[in-house]
C-alpha cells in the first residue's frame, strides 16, 4: 500500500475523491496526512475523515516555510507526495527533497497553460480544447515529466466554473490511474528523466557529523 502525504490550499474535491477511492479499495494508496498552508475545505474534510493534518500558514522566506512544510511531511515518512490544489510555489531546495515522488495536477493540457489560473487562461485563449495533466513536480511552474494527460473539450457558454469542475473529473481519474500504476509498478518515477538527481551520492558518514 502506497503511503501519500497530500499537500492542500482550496475546497479539496479532488482529495475528497481520492479518499473516497482509497477507503473504497479502490485504488491502492493510505491517504496517511494532509497539510495546507491555509484553513481550506480540504483540510476540514481531512479533519473529518480523521486524518492527521498540518497547516503551515505561508509567509517570507519562501524557502524557510517551504523547509517548514518539508519537514512537515516527512514526519510522516510517505511514500509519495501528491499536490492536489496546493496553491504555492515550494522552494527548489524542498522540492529535490522529494523528487521524482511529488505530484502535482494540473487543470490543463501541459505545457499549455501552466500556473495558477490555468482554466481561466485558456478560457482567455479561446481554445476550443483544453484538458488535465498529472506530473511530476520539478523546480520549475508545471514543467516537470508529465505522466498522464487527457483533452477536455471547452463547450460554449462554459464559464471557468463549470470548464474547471469538467477538468477535475478527468483529474481525478487521471490521478487514480497514475496512483494505481505507481503502486502496481507499472509506473517507474525513476524513468521519467530525473534520475540524475536519484543518483547523487549519499552523504559519506564523515560528512554527516
Ligand atoms: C484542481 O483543478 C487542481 O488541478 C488545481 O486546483 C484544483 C483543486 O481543486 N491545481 C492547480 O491549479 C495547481 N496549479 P479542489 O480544491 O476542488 O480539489
Amino acid at each position: 500500500m502506497l503511503r501519500v502525504v497530500v499537500l492542500v490550499s482550496g475546497s479539496g474535491s479532488n482529495f475528497a475523491d481520492l479518499l473516497d477511492r482509497a477507503r473504497s479499495g479502490r485504488v491502492a494508496v493510505e491517504v496517511i496526512a494532509v497539510g495546507a498552508d491555509r484553513e481550506c475545505g480540504g483540510i476540514e474534510i481531512a479533519r473529518a475523515a480523521g486524518i492527521p493534518t498540518f497547516v503551515e500558514p505561508f509567509a517570507p522566506p519562501r524557502e524557510a516555510w517551504s523547509d517548514r512544510i518539508a519537514e512537515r511531511v516527512e514526519a510522516f515518512e510517505p511514500d509519495l507526495v501528491v499536490l492536489s490544489g496546493f496553491m504555492r510555489l515550494l522552494s527548489a531546495e524542498a522540492v529535490s527533497r522529494f523528487e521524482p515522488a511529488l505530484l502535482n495536477t494540473h487543470p490543463a493540457f501541459l505545457p499549455e497553460f501552466p500556473g495558477a489560473h490555468g482554466v481561466r487562461d485558456a478560457l482567455a485563449a479561446g481554445v476550443t480544447e483544453t484538458g488535465a495533466s498529472v506530473i511530476i513536480v520539478d523546480s520549475g511552474v508545471d514543467t516537470g515529466p508529465i505522466l498522464a494527460q487527457q483533452r477536455v473539450p471547452v463547450l460554449e457558454g462554459d464559464t471557468e466554473a463549470t470548464l474547471h469542475e469538467r477538468i477535475k473529473l478527468v483529474e481525478r481519474e487521471l490521478l487514480a490511474e497514475v496512483l494505481a500504476g505507481i503502486a502496481d509498478g507499472s509506473i517507474d518515477l525513476a524513468d521519467h528523466g530525473l534520475e540524475h538527481r536519484l543518483d547523487q551520492p549519499d552523504t559519506a558518514p564523515e560528512e554527516a557529523k
